[in-house]
């Protein structure tokens, strides 16, 4: 009977099961049972002088755990695998952790990414970039879509291993409904699917740039799409912007010797600045001279408020040199991760060759729930209903920019959900940023997206996609304010003048 020597006392406040559960555990792992099965629940019960139910839930839970299996007709045994795992377990928990190196093993870390305030859900002047209004999501359209994915006949297509392939049904929806509206016409052996603009930009990278190769991006540009070139070993060269996106004929004819030239003619991203239609002729024609594939990020057409959305470049071009990225992170939500490259087949081909071997494919019902969403016209009534909204944002934007912002004209970009503020000399956005975030003023200050050093720091960026439209105004006024109080010190001899006169003066 020294097999059932359980350490069971009846006055403890710990329950009997648990305390033969801890038993046995120990016994278990001190090899008792290595060898033979465990006690029947009958005989435990009588060699403990408790209920045979108590033996009974001790044993329940030891099976939920794994820890002990029935073999049929010979009884209860121990489960070796789950002795080791426990073992090591205890072992965890007794001695704290000797890691090993692991920093000598891994790369430098990227640079730190635009910081998305955590925050800004409770903040009453969220000026945050890149995060979308929940109550502007379609829920309704969106369920019904992914109902309706999963409902088809091609089910077994939806939820199969499609190797490197897309969801036909998607890529057809683009190109029939979709990308016609960019004035691009693209065939389906022109399109892939991926899990965002950022997925896209890291397979070009993977298939396009090699160490010491030069990519061109703006400046200020986006930041991610630098550190993504660079991670596969590009030198990133920066190309000056201005109020009609990527000054084009600054560059010289080699383009710095660039392979890859990303830009966001749109709304540059940061600036939100549309790139006239003569740049757009003039980098094809540079690009062209200078062999360079052309890379245009196109995340957010949609949100053109002033005239129509300019003809993508991608549509101009007659050469298959344009990389065409478009997004669904702006229009519905960037955590749906949807995205998707037009280009020339043999790039597709490349792309999806590697894609392979990294998530193979898009997630199907995904793929299919957007197909439904084209499908079914409910997209394009979306569309109408965010820019409607976004709209009356960028308005009340625009007005408050007028209304408040003294030191200097601010162009006033065409569309995008954020505005770029150009600070008075001077400015520390960084101290700015965060002296208002203290006064629930949240914005982004514009260090981050500049390649250039020393980066200038007094410029801002205020998104508004989640702001209150009845708050525009007043979150405004206070940025506008602080950076007065910040810069005046600076400026101005103190006593006796008035706030506005060392400053140039409003904006037109
Ligand atoms: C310049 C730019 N391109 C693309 C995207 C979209 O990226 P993704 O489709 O990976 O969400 C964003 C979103 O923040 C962006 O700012």
């Amino acid at each position: 009977m020294a097999d059932f020597l359980l350490p069971v006392n009846p006055q403890s406040a710990v329950p009997l099961y648990e305390q033969i559960i801890t038993g046995l555990e120990d016994a278990i792992l001190a090899g008792q049972y290595d060898d033979g099965p465990l006690p029947s629940t009958r005989r435990l019960a009588e060699a403990l002088g408790v209920s045979r139910n108590t033996v009974l839930t001790a044993y329940d839970r030891l099976m939920e755990q794994g820890l002990i299996v029935t073999v049929p007709r010979r009884g209860l045994y121990v489960s070796s695998d789950a002795v080791v795992r426990m073992r090591a377990a205890r072992r965890t928990a007794r001695s704290p952790m000797q890691p090993i190196d692991w920093a000598a093993r891994l790369p430098e870390p990227p640079p730190t990414p635009v910081h998305r305030d955590p925050a800004w859900a409770r903040a009453p002047f969220p000026f945050v970039v890149g995060q979308p209004d929940p109550s502007m999501f379609p829920i309704g359209a969106w369920e019904r879509a992914q109902r309706e994915a999963l409902r088809q006949d091609g089910l077994s297509r939806v939820i199969g291993d499609a190797g490197q392939a897309d969801d036909p049904e998607l890529v057809r929806q683009l190109c029939e409904h979709v990308l016609p509206a960019r004035g691009i016409s693209a065939h389906p052996d022109q399109v892939m699917i991926t899990l965002g603009s950022t997925h896209a930009l890291h397979l070009l990278a993977s298939v396009l740039v090699r160490p010491g190769s030069v990519v061109l991006v703006e400046d200020p540009g986006y930041p991610d799409a630098r550190t993504i070139m660079q991670m596969a070993g590009a030198d990133v060269v920066p190309g000056r912007v201005d109020e009609d996106g990527l000054v084009v004929e600054d560059l010289p004819a080699d383009l710095h010797g660039a392979q890859l030239v990303y830009v966001t003619p749109s709304h540059q991203y940061p600036t939100g600045a549309t790139m006239s239609a003569s740049r757009r002729e003039e980098l094809l024609r540079r690009a062209g001279a200078a062999d360079a594939v052309v890379i245009e990020d196109d995340y957010d057409p949609e949100m053109t408020f002033r005239g129509m959305p300019a003809v993508a470049v991608r549509a101009l071009d007659d050469e298959d040199r344009v990389v065409y990225l478009g997004s669904f992170s702006k229009l519905l939500a960037p955590g749906l991760r949807l995205g998707y490259v037009v280009a020339s087949p043999a790039l597709v081909d490349a792309m999806r060759a590697r894609s392979r071997y990294v998530l193979r494919h898009p997630p199907g019902p995904m793929q299919r729930a957007l197909a439904q969403m084209v499908a079914s016209r409910d997209l394009a009534r979306h569309v109408r209903r965010v820019r409607a909204h976004y709209q009356g944002l960028y308005e009340e934007m625009v007005r408050a920019v007028e209304r408040h912002v003294r030191w200097g004209p601010q162009p006033v970009p065409r569309g995008g959900l954020a505005r770029w503020i150009t600070g008075p000399p001077g400015l520390d956005a960084g101290e700015l940023a965060r002296e208002l975030r203290r006064q629930g003023v949240l914005l982004d200050p514009g260090a981050p997206y500049w390649a250039t050093r020393p980066a200038p720091r007094h410029h801002l960026r205020l998104g508004y996609q989640v702001m209150p439209l009845d708050r525009i105004d007043e979150g405004v006024r206070r940025v506008a304010a602080a950076v007065e109080d910040q810069v005046r010190p600076r400026l101005v001899p103190p006593p006796t003048r008035k706030l506005d006169v060392p400053l140039r003066g409003r904006s037109s």
